[in-house]
């Protein structure tokens, strides 16, 4: 057997259908094909099949329940949605569908759908008349737009006797899905190839004295997720970091910086060099005027004013390269007005496209693992719903390409 899946850890979730016995099939099906297998077991499915079974096919133990104890030492939810390089729900119940639509976590299989960054592969298995119900077709919509892929359903004769679209589809057509996603990259994720980008992540620091500094919140992390996603998908990548505690993606070139003039010199001459630039760092605006050489003492007064003048707007000067200039893509983090802004600096700035960034959310934006964007360029607008960085970092990265493509050939 060619070992397709070789190395992969496949994490797969069973719902309570009829399907679930196929589930012990489609286990051995990928373990054959190199695949680690780990299985989990909702109530329902324990129902139709048992988690002994399911152990002995995958040649691992199975997990059943959100707050077992003893499980959860052995590996816990989030470490199971952690350790998933590709995540099957087989069978995929309307009622399992139907709460991934809704986003809950009431159980251990959806708490850790929404736990983890691998490829959520849903195999939907229903009687016909429910799989056509809207309240199910507007289900899988959202989970479409939502990055799931769908596997089926297959047609044909149901258990229940009905006829229709809604049976599981085959353990090797699953496989086989599995298997193609793997092997193709769509075609945008090699168009990178052969490109030059640098990209500014992270806050800048400005010293005050030789102990304290003004900075801000930004935690590097969108920064870092288009510099790994990039250089993945065949990018040159410059990643010009200030102060974070990340580690470098695999393949980037990071430059270290501390304060904003200093990023601005790493900025200009890696930016001629480049053929796209996006400016992700949330730059200070000011620093002091003269940092003081001693640490500043406290005094009799109550206030304390410090002399600060503006710093060089980064992104600004690389988009007014007058020779080697590059695509040039800013950040607009914004708390309110959110568009409005983002225009304004697109137009001020002389960039080629902004995404602005609505940073009022303490769920998205500076600091978190989830952003929501909307990317503006003189000619359209396209709004990108909250996820995580990663899974949003290709997409701002798709549609950067898209138009440094189209005027490049322009
Ligand atoms: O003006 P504002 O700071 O909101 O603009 C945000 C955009 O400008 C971001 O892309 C940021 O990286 C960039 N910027 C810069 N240099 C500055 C200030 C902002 O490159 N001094």
């Amino acid at each position: 057997m060619q070992q397709t899946l070789a190395n992969k850890r496949i994490l797969l979730a069973v719902s309570g259908g009829i399907a679930a016995y196929k589930s012990a099939d489609l286990t051995r099906r990928l373990a054959e094909r190199g695949a680690e297998v780990r299985v989990i077991l909702t109530d329902s499915a324990q129902q139709f099949i048992t988690p002994l079974t399911m152990q002995a096919v995958s040649g691992n133990p199975v997990s059943t329940s959100l707050l077992d104890p003893s499980a959860e030492a052995a590996m816990g939810h989030i470490e199971l949605a952690k350790w998933a390089d590709i995540f099957i729900i087989a069978p995929a119940t309307a009622n399992v569908i139907a709460k991934l639509a809704q986003g809950m976590a009431d159980d251990l299989l959806t708490t850790c759908v929404l736990a983890t960054t691998a490829n959520v592969f849903v195999a939907p298995a229903m009687n016909q008349q429910m799989y056509k119900n809207i309240a199910t077709r507007k289900n899988i919509a959202t989970l479409k737009e939502h990055n799931f892929h769908i596997i089926g359903p297959a047609s044909g004769e149901q258990a229940c006797g009905d006829v229709g679209l809604g049976r599981m589809e085959e353990p090797l057509n699953i496989v086989a899905a599995i298997e193609q996603f793997m092997a193709a990259k769509p075609a945008y994720q090699q168009h990178w190839q052969g490109i030059s980008l640098t990209i500014t992540a992270g806050p800048t620091r400005e010293a005050i004295d030789p102990v304290r500094y003004i900075s801000n919140h930004s935690s590097g992390k969108m920064g870092f997720a288009l510099a790994a996603i990039a250089a993945q998908q065949g990018a040159t990548v410059t990643l010009i970091a200030g102060p974070v505690s990340l580690a470098t993606p695999a393949g980037v070139k990071r430059i270290d910086v501390i304060s904003a003039e200093q990023m601005h010199q790493a900025a200009i001459a890696a930016a001629q060099n480049s053929q796209v630039f996006i400016g992700c760092a949330a730059v200070a605006d000011y620093r002091m005027a003269k940092v003081a050489e001693q640490k500043l003492k406290k005094t009799g007064n109550d206030d304390l004013n410090l002399q600060l003048v503006k710093n060089p707007d980064i992104i600004a000067s690389v988009a007014s390269l007058s020779q080697q200039r590059p695509f040039t893509v800013g950040f607009a983090a914004e708390t309110h007005n959110l568009l409005d802004y983002a225009r304004g600096k697109l137009a001020s700035k002389k960039l080629d496209m902004i995404c602005a960034n609505d940073v009022s959310d303490p769920e998205q934006g500076f600091n978190s693992d989830q952003n929501a964007v909307t990317l503006i360029w003189p000619q359209g607008e396209q709004a990108l719903p909250a996820q995580s960085k990663t899974a949003l970092a290709q997409q701002i990265l798709h549609h950067v390409l898209q138009q440094f493509t189209l005027q490049t050939k322009a």
